[in-house]
């Protein structure tokens, strides 16, 4: 597709969304106010807003390969930190996806490069879970459990910060919580896994 195709659907989106919404745009450019904090795997077929039919300014978005909320990635947590002091949004969404490239290459014993020190966090996952995730038939199975997994670990590495249990303390409402998605049907699934206050972290991370 030339790239200039790009550039004329985005003029044609404009005319639509003001045809269908007028003055979208302008109010829009006053301020942003989401209610939810979506962190997603940067894979092409996830596409946060779409799957959940919001509008721009209804979600805040961070996306990384595989859906990783770790202690030291100052990208993610800068992003957390403004999501929820900054714009009080009310809830956190770790959306995974089945069939995620990086939990499968996680899951392979293949070196890929840089990426292997950042899926690293996916092996630990599979390390903690191994009798479980050994046990099923076939490697679909055992990569669509490992993507569960993988987002109910980044809940839990969400709700150990700093920045989410401050937020509990100062009597902030947030609930945390973890979804996966499937390419194959379009369908997004709650894992049941929500995370409402402090007295749902484990003690080990619990501060105060
Ligand atoms: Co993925």
């Amino acid at each position: 597709m030339p790239l200039k195709e790009l550039l004329d659907n985005n003029r044609k989106w404009v005319e639509r969304m003001e045809a269908e919404h007028p003055g979208f745009f302008r109010k829009l450019a006053r301020q942003q106010k989401p209610e939810y904090l979506w962190i997603g795997c940067a894979d092409s077929r996830v596409p946060a807003n779409e799957i959940v039919g919001m509008m721009p300014g209804e979600l805040f978005v961070h996306r990384n390969v595989a859906n990783l909320v770790l202690h030291t990635d100052f990208n993610c947590l800068s992003v957390l930190e403004f999501a929820v002091e900054v714009l009080k949004v009310r809830h956190i969404i770790v959306c995974g996806h089945y069939g995620c490239g990086g939990v499968t290459a996680a899951l392979s014993p293949h070196r890929h490069g840089l990426i292997d020190n950042w899926l690293r966090h996916i092996r630990d996952v599979y390390r903690q879970h191994a009798g479980e995730v050994d046990a099923l038939a076939g490697e679909q199975a055992r990569i669509d459990r490992l993507c569960e997994l993988n987002v109910m670990q980044q809940v839990r590495n969400v709700v150990h910060t700093t920045i989410v249990q401050a937020a509990w303390d100062r009597g902030q409402r947030l609930a945390v919580h973890g979804w996966i998605y499937s390419v194959a049907d379009g369908l997004l699934r709650d894992l049941q896994v929500t995370v409402k206050g402090p007295d749902q972290v484990d003690p080990v991370y619990r501060t105060e």
